[in-house]
């Protein structure tokens, strides 16, 4: 887990895992995943999920593994420009429907 703080005060947190071994195309891979991702509303846009981010992938990258998961909700622009200007990419869709 990162936590970015700025004067004392936390400002955001992101956590990181080297083993994800749920994924059936991932099991044949060392992977890792990004599960957690957040910058409080007050000190968003100022680079602190950037330095998070960047974080998480040094950390990953120590720990060997050559492909990275995460999850991000389809409308939710902000994160998917985040991790895109990363190199991440979309790779699997999950679809749901309201009864
Ligand atoms: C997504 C989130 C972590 C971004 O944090 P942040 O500190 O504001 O991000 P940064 O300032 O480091 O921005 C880095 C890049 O992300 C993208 N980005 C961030 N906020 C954006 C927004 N509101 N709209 C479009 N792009 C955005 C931009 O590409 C930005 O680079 P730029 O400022 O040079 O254009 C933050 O909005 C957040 O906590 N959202 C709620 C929680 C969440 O959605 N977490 C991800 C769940 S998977």
């Amino acid at each position: 887990m990162f936590v970015a703080e700025t004067k004392g005060v936390v400002v955001g947190y992101a956590g990181a895992t080297v083993d994800n071994p749920f994924h059936p195309i991932l099991t044949r891979h060392p992977a890792g995943y990004i599960g957690v991702l957040v910058v409080d509303p007050d000190y968003r846009r100022i680079g602190v999920g950037k330095k998070l981010i960047e974080a998480c992938l040094d950390y990953l990258r120590r720990g060997g593994v050559k492909w990275i998961l995460l999850h991000v909700l389809t409308e939710n622009a902000p994160a998917k420009h985040l991790f895109e200007s990363f190199g991440f990419r979309p790779f699997r869709t999950e679809m749901i429907k309201k009864l």
